[in-house]
């Protein structure tokens, strides 16, 4: 259902990898260049305004609009600029060029065709400060554990307790990616029948929060490529949109969990733990082992749909000490080699090659005797 309200601002994120240099570790310049020169044109029509960027491998395109979520036309539009730069991509030979596009023909919305999408739709208030975060080598589930702990622990948005109009709570939509249902948790009242959800954050993912009377505060990508595709095609590097202040957790209490070195899944294969590590856009790239996962984050204000901004909030040396911890992490991780918990559980690796090892050892495994 495509409903157009004049009144209401959607942004739109929709990523993509389609091709990045050396390797996977980032996107290259010529293909934001012609991506944003894409999204210009579309301005004043689809769309109000945008803004490209990236991190590590994945094309993120930056969408303001008048015409609701799941907009055809606005997905239409991320389509064809994906499809564009996938061709410039296979012209340069860049590596895994197209390699997020599942599909050849447009069907109307990009869910479900390989790129990433976070939408929200909103009555813009009188000042209207929206964060947007996008991650490199890791999972939807990824940002389960810092939607937590802005919007339901009071240790890191003392708002909670505070603000009068954050303390009734919020309402956690999370969706199961393996039964395709889903679910809402009324919070603080159900905290610990959330968590024991979302604790899971391969299978359960925070899709949306709202506060009690309904104003959206975030929304994130919730595609798991592999499930899509049916086969092993890496990790979904996710994104997501929160608001901030007057009455929403204040931008600092948004960026506060961010603080702590968080281990998620995805890095090197899309096989392994490893630590999120929050940087500046001069660092979104990613580099060791394929990583470490990475996490971006431009802050804005938006104007009748203007994009004001971009501040690249963790371009902050009040983040060098998380890092630091990250790269401590990184190490006693890596440590690890090919062995759990740095590699991911069996089960995780269904969708990798060790199906292949698998199969080739499957004569010589003998019935050990009673
Ligand atoms: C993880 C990722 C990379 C690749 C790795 C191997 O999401 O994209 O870590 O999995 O570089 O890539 P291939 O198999 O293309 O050589
Ligand atoms: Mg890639
Ligand atoms: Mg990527």
């Amino acid at each position: 259902m495509y409903c157009i309200s004049m009144a209401k601002i959607t942004i739109s994120l929709i990523k993509a990898d389609i091709g990045s240099f050396p390797g996977h570790s980032q996107t290259h310049p010529l293909i934001l260049e012609k991506a944003a020169k894409m999204l210009k044109e579309a301005e004043g029509g689809i769309i109000i305004d945008s803004f490209v960027t990236h991190v590590g491998d994945d094309l993120q395109l930056i969408m303001t609009h008048r015409r609701g979520e799941n907009d055809k036309e606005v997905h239409e539009l991320a389509w064809k600029i994906f499809r564009t730069c996938a061709d410039m991509a296979r012209s340069m030979k860049l590596y895994g060029a197209g390699q997020d596009l599942l599909s050849d023909a447009f069907s109307g919305n990009v869910k479900g065709m390989g790129p990433g999408v976070a939408e929200m739709e909103f009555e813009e208030r009188k000042s209207d400060p929206v964060l947007l975060f996008m991650a490199d080598k890791t999972e939807p589930g990824a940002w389960n554990y810092f939607l937590y702990k802005m919007f339901a622990d009071p240790f890191n948005s003392p708002g909670l307790v505070i603000d009068p109009q954050m303390h009734d709570g919020f309402v956690f939509e999370v969706h199961d990616l393996m039964e395709k249902r889903k679910i809402r948790f009324r919070t603080p009242e159900e905290i610990y029948s959330l968590l024991a959800y979302i604790g899971a954050p391969s299978r359960y993912v925070i899709k949306y929060v709202h506060r009690k009377d309904g104003i959206i505060a975030a929304s994130t990508s919730t595609q798991r490529l592999s499930l899509i595709a049916g086969r092993y095609v890496g990790k979904d590097d996710p994104v997501m949109i929160v608001r901030a202040q007057n009455g929403l957790p204040a931008v600092g209490e948004v960026l506060e969990p961010f603080a702590t070195p968080i281990i998620v899944a995805g890095w090197m294969r899309g096989s392994h733990h490893g630590p999120l590590m929050p940087v500046g856009l001069c660092d979104a790239k990613c580099t060791r082992f394929d990583g470490p996962p990475r996490v971006i984050c431009l802050g804005f204000q938006i104007n009748e749909g203007k994009l004001i901004g971009p501040g690249d909030m963790f371009d902050d040396p009040a983040y060098d000490r998380v890092r630091g911890r990250v790269n401590e992490l990184a190490d006693m991780l890596r440590a690890h080699g090919p062995f759990e918990p740095h590699r991911l559980s069996l089960d995780e690796m269904e969708y990798t090659t060790l199906t292949v090892v698998e199969k080739e050892y499957e004569k010589r495994w003998e019935p050990i005797p009673e």
